[in-house]
């Protein structure tokens, strides 16, 4: 039995895609277990930069299963659009290499516009969401008014739940949101063609996770967001709507909890944020401005320029004790080069107290005054690094502290986006 969960550390974007592609090299099936489109995970083979939102990672491998398990809620159009694109390319030419779960939930088009209506009421104080609907989506969920996959595929069930739906949405879109109402014959048809596309690859997700780890397969668990973002564990309210920690992994994919071995943490050597929402670290004049040109800190999904700023290690370390981490890949260190000298968060002060953990109270975090340490940085690039003793002994000291903070083992770390611009630790 072997089943590794990849999870973000931050605020998203730190890198899982990249690792998951590398990772899948050792695993059987990829899956896919909470969040939506609202994620965007970059993978450069080659010469080849490709952005997934809801096919697992692992697709750039051969011969691996790719799962989207119930707890990802399912934009169906986006999703029939991605495998469009990847099987033009090659991939995903075997129907059985795809399986999406009956249970999963739909993104509807009035949860978009819901998603995005409130955003713009919400004026200066919005959350800065992807505008996927994925709030509305599993709001639906929660409230027991959505529609699955299983209810998609059967077209008498779809017309019912949909025509409920569409009735009630219509009314708070008009008269709370003052939106247009949304035509129910049009997202009928429309729905009806994703029910044709999507019907080869349905199937009980959880029950072939059972058998296949019961069988021996070794399984990798692609997570999406960021602890951060976790609507649990994060900046509420400036979160996303699903559990992001390792833990959803049960719920979300229909696992024992006891099947997990190993929880790898991505984890930038910076910090990244994009949206609204506290960020005690964040640097918000040209050292910010030089990571996001550097880093190339632009959203995978909407474009946006991500805020930057400098490593939190409350924040990292409060993410290994949540996940219950067993190793860390530290992703984006050829950034930081020429950055000198580099500046690390060990803890807060807010209010006259200091805190070593991440407070619950945004208004709290929002005045946090990080306490920082500062280490020298180092002007060599590092994009050819493959083994510890090539990087520079600034960047190993960074490197070597950040562990020591963290409290977690440092696995990998990777300098630059392809695949091989990677330095294996254990
Ligand atoms: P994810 O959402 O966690 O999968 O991360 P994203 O794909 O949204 O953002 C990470 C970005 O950093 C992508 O553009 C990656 O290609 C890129 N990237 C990943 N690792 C490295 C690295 O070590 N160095 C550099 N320079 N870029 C990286
Ligand atoms: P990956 O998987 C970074 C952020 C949004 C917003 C908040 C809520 O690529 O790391 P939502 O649309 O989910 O309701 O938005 O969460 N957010 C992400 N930020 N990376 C992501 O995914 C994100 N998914 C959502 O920017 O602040
Ligand atoms: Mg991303």
């Amino acid at each position: 039995m072997s089943a590794t969960v990849v999870v973000g550390v931050q605020w998203g974007d730190e890198g899982k895609g990249k690792f998951v592609d590398i990772l899948a090299r050792d695993a059987d099936i990829v899956v896919r277990f909470q969040g939506g489109n609202n994620a965007g995970h970059t993978l450069v083979v080659g010469d080849e930069r490709t952005v997934l939102h809801l096919i697992p990672s692992g697709v750039l491998n051969s011969g691996k299963i790719c799962v989207i398990a119930n707890g990802v809620v399912v934009d169906p159009a986006v999703l029939v659009d991605e495998l469009a694109a990847l099987r033009a390319r090659g991939y995903l030419s075997d129907d059985a290499c795809l399986k999406i779960s009956d249970e999963a939930h739909l993104i509807m088009p009035y949860h978009k516009a819901i998603d995005v209506a409130r955003e713009r009421l919400r004026g200066k104080g919005e959350i800065g969401t992807t505008g996927r609907g994925i709030g509305p989506a599993y709001e639906d969920k929660v409230a027991r008014t959505g529609i699955r996959i299983v209810d998609l595929l059967d077209a008498a069930v779809f017309e019912e739940k949909l025509e409920r739906n569409i009735r009630e949405k219509n009314l708070y879109l008009k008269a709370i949101l003052r939106e247009e109402a949304l035509d129910f014959g049009a997202v009928h048809d429309a729905f009806r063609a994703h029910a044709d596309r999507l019907r080869p690859y349905v199937t009980d997700t959880a029950l072939y996770l059972h058998r296949e780890i019961e069988a021996g397969r070794r399984v990798l668990f692609e997570g999406a967001q960021g602890t951060m973002l976790d609507v649990d564990h994060g900046t509420y309210p400036y979160v996303t709507s699903s559990n992001c920690v390792a833990g959803a992994v049960a719920a979300g994919a229909g696992i024992g909890a006891g099947v997990v071995q190993q929880v790898i943490g991505i984890c930038k050597a910076y910090t990244t944020r994009v949206g609204n929402g506290p960020f005690p670290t964040e640097e918000p004049g040209a050292i910010g401005a030089r990571l996001r040109e550097t880093g190339d800190e632009f959203g995978a999904t909407t474009g946006r320029p991500r805020r930057c700023g400098w490593f939190d290690a409350v924040l990292v370390r409060q993410a290994a004790r949540l996940n219950g981490l067993t190793g860390i890949a530290l992703t984006k260190l050829d950034v930081l080069t020429g950055l000198d000298p580099l500046r690390i968060c060990t803890a807060y002060r807010a209010e006259g107290e200091r805190y070593e953990r991440v407070p619950a109270s945004a208004r709290l975090l929002a005045a946090a005054v990080p306490e920082y340490e500062e280490l020298p940085g180092w002007t060599e690039p590092l994009a050819n690094a493959r083994r510890l003793e090539d990087l520079p002994p600034n960047a190993r000291r960074y490197v070597a502290r950040l562990e020591e903070l963290s409290g977690t083992p440092f696995t990998m770390i990777s300098v630059g986006a392809r695949r091989e611009e990677t330095i294996i630790l254990a």
